[in-house]
């Protein structure tokens, strides 16, 4: 009768111990994303992209590409009143900082017509020109180099 007791106590203890994992493992399987896809909450989260050390410039794919930023852009202020980018783009200022002057064809007008300063049509660079994180592509693609560039 005692030992019997005892098995009893025993088999209590491990059904509720039980009944605590089986439950935090349920509690596991329920994570959903906020648009109701599965999340398998063992999985470590992707680590964050960092965006690539300043760098030497970047090849270009195609032809009529903007090049890709090879450098931090963070804090550089680019508002009606100030465009950092242009303090060491600008023709009068990129021997002093070694980098490459905005293109010729910035100067253009929507009419075609020539400026003595950056169009307005080019005055936010980072309409076109993007820095460069070291994130996995999301989506494989073969896009080759244009034939010319190879
Ligand atoms: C402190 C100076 C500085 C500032 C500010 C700066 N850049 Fe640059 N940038 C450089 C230098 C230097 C290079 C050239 C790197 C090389 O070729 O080795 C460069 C390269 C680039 C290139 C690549 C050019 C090519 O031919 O491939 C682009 C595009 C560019 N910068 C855009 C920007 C934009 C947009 C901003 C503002 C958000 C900006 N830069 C602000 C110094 C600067
Ligand atoms: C509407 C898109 C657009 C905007 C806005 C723009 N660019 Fe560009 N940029 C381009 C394209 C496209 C090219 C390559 C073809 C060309 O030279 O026009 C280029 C070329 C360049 C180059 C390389 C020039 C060379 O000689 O190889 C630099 C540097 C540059 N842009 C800097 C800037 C800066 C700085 C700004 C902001 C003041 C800016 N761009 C705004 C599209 C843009």
């Amino acid at each position: 009768m005692k030992k019997q007791t005892r098995n009893l106590t025993l088999a209590l203890v491990a059904a509720v111990s039980f009944g605590t994992f089986g439950g935090q493992a349920a509690f596991a399987q329920q994570v959903q994303s906020l648009r109701g896809a599965p999340v398998d909450a063992a999985e470590p989260a992707t680590p964050a992209a960092h965006i690539r050390p300043d760098g030497p410039a970047i090849a270009r794919d195609y032809v009529q590409q903007p090049p890709l930023i090879p450098h931090k852009v963070e804090g550089y202020e680019v508002t009606k009143n100030f465009n950092k980018c242009m303090d060491c783009h600008a023709w009068s200022r990129y021997q002093e900082f070694n980098a490459t002057k905005v293109s010729l064809t910035h100067f253009k007008d929507r009419d075609g017509g020539e400026l003595s300063n950056i169009s307005p049509r080019r005055y936010f660079c980072l309409q076109c020109h993007i820095p460069q994180t070291d994130a996995k592509p999301l989506v494989d693609n073969n896009f080759k180099r244009a034939e010319g560039l190879r």
